[in-house]
């Protein structure tokens, strides 16, 4: 939609035909701020298919963008890249610069050239131009990069001066352009997403620490990030971690690759083992708020806001709220009531991919949780805390931002709040009569 807005042709192929027909008709198959008008605006540049030859016919550029999930152990699942080569390779039409956007592992830009080679006579340039793009902002991020990263083999200059004109249209802020090689490029998609997750694991570990020793942890953050070296958009909010389809994927393929070529990644091995451990010290402040009630878990009536892996965005992939669900389900709680501004629980239900198996094969547990819609998120929040004896703030919605604890400790069996993203002062709520857990703040 973006290069669209920037004055190119562009046509989008999936394979999978809902997706396409929704597009054909101006709606977006995901819930991206910003994306339907985008989609609308430029519908005089945008084509959609799901056919190979008709996309590709007197293409210049085609660029991949296909998932890359996690595998077994970890590693990168390329089926949906090699396959997109393949058909590239049979239908294109002449030569042709490919433009990987995907995230893979170093050394995938090479595999894809030679895939696509070995169906076709015509010249290929192969780039590798990965995105940096957060759900939620992904439009601004689009159009405002901090930088356009290009790489590609020395020989492929023209084809990296034609990206660089395709950028400029879209470019509002006139970013700089890292030119490197292929496999530089891959690596700093890589290297990058796991420094982010690595911020967001030193505070979650320093905030345990700061919890002990009376600190509030969001003041060390904000200490922190005015020292230039550090920064103020740095990654310093602690709370229950991080979750969605690129942090938990590109940790786990970055130590993969190291287990698999012998030089271990601890760091990021540990950057793991904090971000999961978050949801069982989630829990375990939980319980301690309960037990504080003599309620017991099995008698426990939860409410949870958020189900989305962050705000903004309907994206429950590796979302740390969905796996305290199934932590509470598993310790046996009564009932789960949810509210999320966007997310549709039964749908993600039905559709199944997106949640926990085993959360998914437990039948009784998953008719424990039911999903209150009121007219706005505050009144949904208050029919979820109806009787409820503990409120879970789990995903920082901004709907939840504004919470009427006066009201809620009204209509609550106990006034318990875990403030799991750090989103209140303690002594604020507790002012109200609440008991307050959160992750590090005071
Ligand atoms: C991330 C990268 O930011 C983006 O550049 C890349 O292209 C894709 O992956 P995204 O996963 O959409 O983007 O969301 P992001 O805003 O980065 O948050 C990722 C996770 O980290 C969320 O679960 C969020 O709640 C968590 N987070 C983020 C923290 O816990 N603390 C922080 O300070 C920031």
């Amino acid at each position: 939609m973006c290069l669209a807005d920037g004055g190119n042709n562009i046509t989008c192929l999936d394979i999978d035909e809902d997706k396409i027909a929704m597009l054909k008709k101006g709606e977006s198959p995901i819930y991206e701020p910003g994306l339907t008008e985008l989609l609308q605006k430029n519908k005089k540049h945008l084509h959609f298919t799901t056919d190979y030859p008709s996309a590709l016919k007197d293409a210049d550029v085609v660029f991949i963008a296909v998932g890359t999930p996690s595998g077994e152990n970890g590693e990168a699942n390329l089926t949906y890249v090699k396959s997109a080569a393949k058909s590239i390779g049979k239908h294109m039409t002449g030569d042709l610069v490919v433009v990987n956007r995907s995230t893979v592992p170093v050394g995938t830009g090479h595999e894809v050239e030679k895939i696509i080679q070995a169906e076709t006579s015509y010249k290929i340039s192969m780039i590798s131009c990965p995105e940096f793009l957060r759900e939620g902002c992904a439009i601004y991020d689009f159009m405002n990069p901090d930088r356009v990263v290009i790489g590609a083999d020395a020989k492929h200059e023209k084809a990296v001066e034609l990206l660089k004109d395709i950028y400029k249209g879209v470019n509002k802020n006139d970013a700089p352009f890292v030119v490197s090689d292929l496999r530089s490029a891959e690596m700093i998609k890589y290297a990058s997403n796991s420094f982010l997750a690595t911020q967001i694991s030193y505070i979650n570990d320093l905030a345990q620490l700061c919890q002990d020793v009376d600190v509030d942890i969001t003041e060390v953050a904000r200490g922190m990030k005015l020292d230039k070296r550090i920064g103020k958009h740095a990654f310093l909010s602690a709370g229950l971690g991080y979750g969605g389809s690129c942090f938990p994927k590109d940790v786990q393929a970055l130590i993969a690759l190291g287990k698999k070529i012998g030089s271990h990644l601890p760091l990021l091995e540990q950057v793991e083992s904090v971000n999961e451990s978050l949801v069982e010290i989630a829990f375990g402040k939980i319980k301690k708020l309960l037990d504080a009630r003599d309620v017991k878990l099995e008698n426990a009536k939860v409410a949870i806001l958020g189900l989305s892996f962050k705000p903004n965005t309907d994206d429950i992939r590796d979302s740390q709220s969905v796996k305290l669900i199934g932590r509470l389900l598993r310790a046996g709680v009564s009932a789960i009531n949810v509210v999320d501004p966007i997310v549709h629980w039964e749908k993600e239900v039905k559709r199944g991919s997106l949640l926990p198996k085993r959360l998914l094969d437990d039948k009784t547990s998953l008719g424990k949780i039911t999903q209150m819609n009121g007219g706005d998120a505050l009144e949904a929040v208050k029919l979820a805390c109806k009787d409820a004896d503990i409120l879970i703030l789990a995903t920082e919605w901004n709907n939840f931002m504004n919470l009427q604890f006066e009201d809620l400790k009204k209509i609550m069996r106990n006034p318990c709040f875990a403030d799991l993203r750090n989103a209140y002062s303690k002594k604020e709520v507790e002012s109200y009569g609440f008991r307050v857990e959160n992750m590090g703040r005071k």
